[in-house]
């Protein structure tokens, strides 16, 4: 059963050296790759991009984060990372769901949820993301590597607007995205390698995934290939396949 579907979460876990991949996924993993190298490459820095962007926030004072399409705990999580912060976790993913809910037993700090990020208000005004998040006081709100996986062309905008409406101003949207600007002849081939296996990818442009920041504004160096986001060394290589990633801040505060 586990092997006959690939599985977005679980072909990232393979993509970023976890071991949760069935035959499925690391088959079409690996035909990604052929197709585009750069992928796994992309999906480190996208997940760098994370543990950069939440230090910066915690440093900002920040201490409660929704991290949606949270993902697979392959590596250091958000809540490791944001240490005493609230954190809650959303994921459409039945497995991804169940991996963070184990890898959380026992701390009170921190909630998993099943939910569609395409549903905003279902997400912002669950029982439980009620129960661990103030919306009264800022929040960062971090949806990496997940809105490619959207593919309608006004849905990820109208969901961030429905979330920038819900929060506190000082609060935060962190996306990273994937983007066939770069590369777009091998990007092509990705999205078609996804939808012969019955998955929806939509990279963007980068002026599309500017407009998913609605009208959070977006601070630091802006939108730029994620290995660029305030980096850990001066010149790092920008992913060549495009991956961008970004930081946006509701004014107010
Ligand atoms: C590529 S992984 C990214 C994981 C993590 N955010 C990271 O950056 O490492 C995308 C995750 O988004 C989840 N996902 C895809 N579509 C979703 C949706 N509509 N609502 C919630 N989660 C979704 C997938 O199940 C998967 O776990």
């Amino acid at each position: 059963m586990r092997d006959e579907q690939p599985n977005v979460a679980r072909m990232w876990d393979y993509h970023l050296g976890g071991d949760r991949a069935g035959a499925a996924d690391r088959r079409l993993a690996d035909a990604v790759t052929a197709a585009c190298p750069e992928v796994p490459r992309a999906a480190r820095a996208s997940r760098a991009f994370l543990g950069r962007v939440v230090r910066h926030l915690v440093d900002l004072g920040v201490r409660q984060f929704l991290d949606l399409g949270a993902g697979l705990p392959t590596d250091r999580n958000t809540h490791e990372m944001a240490g005493g912060s609230r954190v809650v976790y959303v994921d459409i993913d039945p497995l991804a769901v169940l991996h963070n809910r184990i890898s959380v037993v026992g701390n009170p700090d921190v909630t998993v949820v099943q939910a569609d990020v395409r549903d905003p208000e279902l997400v912002l005004r669950h029982r439980d993301v009620r129960h661990y998040i103030d919306f009264e006081r800022p929040v960062a709100v971090l949806a990496l590597a997940v809105y490619h996986l959207v593919p309608d062309a006004e849905e990820p905008a109208a969901g961030t607007a429905a979330i920038y409406d819900h929060v506190a101003p000082g609060s935060y949207l962190a996306i990273s995205h994937g983007s066939a600007d770069q590369a777009p002849e091998r990007a092509a081939r990705v999205t078609d390698l996804y939808a012969a296996n019955g998955l929806t990818l939509r990279p963007r442009s980068r002026s599309e995934i500017t407009t998913i920041f609605d009208r959070f504004g977006l601070v630091g160096p802006g939108l730029v290939a994620a290995d660029r986001w305030h980096p850990a060394t001066p010149s790092p290589p920008a992913v060549p396949a495009g991956w961008y990633g970004g930081l946006g801040r509701k004014a107010g505060l």
